[in-house]
């Protein structure tokens, strides 16, 4: 059986300290600063998870015979942590995360850890860390749980063992630098097939994007917008985020109906978009209606709220709103002035 406990020797105070003191708040781009603990905890297959600790980060030991490694059976999630100005720390939705997770384990022959586990857990990882949640309009504190099959076995088959870990670190723009993404429609790839594992956040779906986006970078695109494989016409999800049209008083969004992960900034976007008055569809949309959208913009908790500047299809490239009159400009700050306690949580999406 694999050991959680971290196999590179913890830094000692003084070089935590000098770690802190050398990050460039201004600079965070989405790369990690590692902090100074996790948290851990493990699980048999069937049964309920161990409370589990916070340990010094650091390199993790892992039987080479586990199905994380051999056979991809893991999932993610991905969180924030806010510092508001009167110094409050607050963590987005987290209970989304958490029944998240339960999907897709579910789906994996996984055993989760329980809501009010999941939730406990992000925040102790979060007290532990806090000193690392970057000052307000510096950035955020990325938080990662991971669910893994850690305990060896052969063959393919359900984990004897799982094991729970959440790291964190601070983050600046996903997308750094840019106003507005320009985007590559990909018409060779897929990311998800009906029957798949696309709308629940299992690690195996991120790999096989990653040649679509390193290609589709070295000839200068910000990131690549995959299309349905059952079709090949409609428009389903950006690498590491989700996307919305916007054409009129109507916002579409392709739906979640296995091939598209559900998005809890994709979700809470849908809802401030429809307090406004939008109409807000969930639906096939195709390339064609994407190519004469007003305007496009994508959505993720790394990504937040993100324009789209231009979208090129094989040899046709379309422009698009940006800036104070698009309406991902007001939604962005909508979302985010709840999530830095700007303005009052109405919704009781704040933890
Ligand atoms: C997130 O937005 O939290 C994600 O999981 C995207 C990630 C692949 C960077």
């Amino acid at each position: 059986p694999s050991s959680m406990a971290p196999s590179s020797s913890p830094l000692l105070a003084s070089e935590t300290d000098e770690k802190y003191a050398n990050v460039k708040w201004e600079e965070l781009g989405f790369a990690l600063t590692p902090t100074d603990y996790m948290y851990v905890a493990k699980g048999r297959q069937g049964e309920s998870f161990s409370q589990g600790k916070i340990v010094p980060y650091g390199d993790i030991s892992i039987s080479p015979c586990s199905p994380i490694l051999n056979y991809g059976q893991g999932l993610f999630e991905g969180l924030k942590a806010y510092r508001t100005e009167d110094d409050r720390i607050m963590l987005f939705r987290p209970d989304q995360n958490a029944l998240r997770m339960q999907n897709g384990a579910e789906r994996l022959c996984m055993t989760p850890p329980s809501l009010e586990h999941f939730v406990e857990a992000v925040k102790q990882t979060v007290l532990a860390n806090k000193k690392w949640v970057p000052p307000p309009g510096k950035g955020t504190m990325y938080i990662r749980p991971l669910l893994i099959g850690s305990g060896a076995i052969l063959g393919v088959a359900p984990a004897p063992e799982y094991s729970f870990l959440i790291y964190v670190s601070p983050v600046g723009n996903y997308h750094k630098g840019s106003s507005g993404l320009n985007l590559k429609v990909d018409h060779k790839h897929h990311r998800a097939h009906p029957g798949g594992t696309g709308g629940v956040k299992s690690c195996t779906n991120y790999s096989p994007i990653v040649k679509s986006l390193v290609e589709a970078k070295s000839s200068g695109f910000s990131d690549v917008l995959f299309l349905d494989a059952a079709t090949g016409s409609n428009i389903e999800e950006v690498s590491a985020c989700n996307i919305f049209i916007v054409k009129g008083n109507i916002v579409s969004t392709p739906p979640t109906s296995g091939t598209i992960l559900p998005g809890v900034t994709r979700k809470s976007i849908s809802e401030l978009a429809r307090d406004i008055g939008y109409q807000v569809e969930e639906r096939d949309v195709s390339v064609d209606e994407l190519l004469e959208a007003e305007e496009v913009f994508c959505t993720g908790t790394a990504v937040v709220v993100k324009a789209v500047e231009t979208v090129t299809f094989h040899d046709k490239k379309v422009n698009y709103r940006t800036g104070e009159a698009a309406l991902s400009t007001k939604l962005h700050s909508m979302l985010t002035n709840i999530q830095m306690g700007v303005v009052e949580d109405k919704k009781g999406w704040m933890v």
